[in-house]
């Protein structure tokens, strides 16, 4: 072929990108969590064009390390169970190939998308029909607290990938109405929560309804024991991506407040005070005290949303929504929204009551810090949480810091939002580095200089000297490095 042919060719492959409407580039600093990949592009993958022109205009520029790891695989057909950190891009890790595989002129259900909760079924939705905006495929969410009568008119229509919750999918199936005889490709989100008790035998039912020859994949960011007897039973050879040496993230710093139980609201009415806040998710462990605490939090003259599973699924949806679009600062929540739930404003995370376990934790400050961005872990410990403190840091092999006096901003605040416009245009990626690395000396020196005058200016009063927050803090030194089994790389 001539040169000036070929040059023409390369012209008119590439002239579909300039039609494409790019959001605005995001500027902020990222960590290595994100950025260490191995240099992928999502054109080495040939996808569809379709398909490429909604991954560039959902403003994803080559593929997070997850999806490096997880699409070519995925596209080949294998089974896959795969593990990576909170708010790594694990959601376009199974849609990307999944959508890359669905025959949209094919009238037939093709992909079944599991996730534990409505509001996650609605976001994975609303990001399928984004990545899948030009190649006319249809996307039904469907979840309980809604009416089934609305589900069944919508599955007489053309539906290609349904993304739901496993209780009201198994009704459709068993009823007739979906009809999943065709669907090759049954994915799992927060894989292991939907392997817990209360959701396997519903997921197990529900792979009957399926092919034999289907492909299986299982994603999260924590992947207990028990998901071993799921792997064992319905996966053929998974192909086990782990993304996860260490398991906390890069970008989050992590804080505890020592306090008493009657001291969590004035607590939290100080942090409000002193931290800029961007968005924030506060979790209470009920969902009696997650409206106590709005209660209060309105009171101290503070805007807050509360949601939780026990309210109305309309009010929920609402409240979900309009706090993602950043009509209220702070959200009260149980653990409903503890996990995959997506909103990059959120910039901290309060536990104002600590959890029980260490995926409960690492989920719920997992909800800052999206794709490698800053974010502030704070936890309010009492007296009876402190040993449960040091489990958890134990068994995520990381060490939450005491609360100093004063948190630098340059420590979960993106520059770009602390600078006009035209300075966010202008750091560039060394600058970005720079910060992340500024931020992990800063993190040293704070914990350094702070620690023995713990709390004095954020903390209301010093009830109890700081050794008895840890029984012994040594050895949280000691158990830094060490990883428990079930954290272990498989
Ligand atoms: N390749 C990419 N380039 C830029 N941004 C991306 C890319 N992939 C994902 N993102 C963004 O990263 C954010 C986090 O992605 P996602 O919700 O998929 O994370 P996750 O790994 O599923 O986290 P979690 O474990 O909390 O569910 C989203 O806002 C998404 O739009
Ligand atoms: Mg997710």
């Amino acid at each position: 072929m001539a040169a000036n042919q070929q040059q023409q060719l390369a012209h008119d492959n590439d002239s579909w990108k300039k039609q494409l409407n790019l959001p605005t580039k995001d500027t902020r600093p990222q960590t290595e969590d994100v950025t260490a990949t191995k240099g992928n592009e999502f054109e080495d993958y040939f996808l569809k064009r379709e398909l490429l022109m909604g991954i560039f205009e959902a403003g994803f520029e080559r593929p997070s390390p997850i999806q490096e790891e997880s699409i070519p695989i995925a596209l080949a057909g294998r089974d896959i169970l795969a593990r990576a950190k909170n708010g790594t891009g694990k959601t376009a890790a199974f849609l990307i190939p999944t959508l890359e595989k669905v025959n949209v002129k094919k009238n037939t259900v093709q992909a079944l998308l599991l996730v534990p909760t409505r509001e996650l079924a609605l976001q994975t939705a609303q990001v399928c029909k984004t990545l899948g905006k030009h190649m006319g495929v249809q996307v039904m969410v469907t979840t309980g607290g809604t009416t089934l009568k609305d589900d069944i008119m919508r599955l007489s229509e053309t539906v290609h990938i349904i993304v739901g919750t496993p209780g009201r999918i198994l009704d459709l199936a068993g009823k007739g109405v979906a009809n999943f005889s065709a669907c090759t490709t049954f994915v799992m989100d927060e894989a292991d929560k939907l392997l817990s008790p209360e959701f396997t035998p519903i997921v197990e039912q529900l792979l009957t309804y399926f092919p034999k020859e289907r492909q299986v994949m299982l994603y999260s960011a924590t992947f207990p024991m028990i998901v071993k007897t799921f792997k064992d039973k319905h996966m053929v050879k998974p192909y086990e991506i782990n993304l996860m040496d260490e398991l906390t993230l890069r970008g989050v710093t992590q804080y505890y407040a020592f306090v008493e139980e009657r001291q969590k609201v004035h607590c939290l009415n100080t942090l409000f005070s002193k931290l800029q806040i961007n968005q924030s998710i506060i979790f209470c462990n009920s969902t009696n005290r997650v409206e106590l605490l709005a209660k209060k939090i309105t009171e101290l003259g503070y805007s807050c949303f509360y949601s939780h599973a026990k309210m109305l699924q309309s009010h929920r949806n609402r409240v979900f929504h309009d706090f993602r679009n950043g009509v209220c600062r702070n959200l009260v929540c149980s653990d409903l929204l503890t996990r995959g739930i997506d909103i990059q404003a959120v910039n901290v995370v309060i536990n104002f009551d600590f959890p029980k376990n260490a995926e409960t934790y690492l989920h719920r400050i997992g909800r800052s810090g999206r794709f490698g961005h800053l974010g502030l872990a704070i936890n309010l410990i009492t007296y009876e949480d402190r040993f449960n403190l040091y489990k958890i840091e134990q068994e995520l092999g990381t060490e939450i810091q005491a609360i100093p006096p004063v948190i630098d901003t340059r420590l979960y605040v993106a520059p770009s939002s602390l600078d006009d416009q035209q300075q966010r245009q202008q750091i560039d990626h060394q600058e970005q580095q720079r910060l992340i690395h500024q931020k992990q000396q800063l993190q040293q020196q704070m914990h350094q200089q702070h620690q023995p005058q713990y709390q004095q200016q954020m903390m209301p009063q010093q009830h109890y000297p700081q050794q008895q927050i840890h029984p012994n803090h040594q050895q949280i030194q000691q158990h830094h490095q060490q990883r428990p089994q079930q954290y272990q790389r498989r």
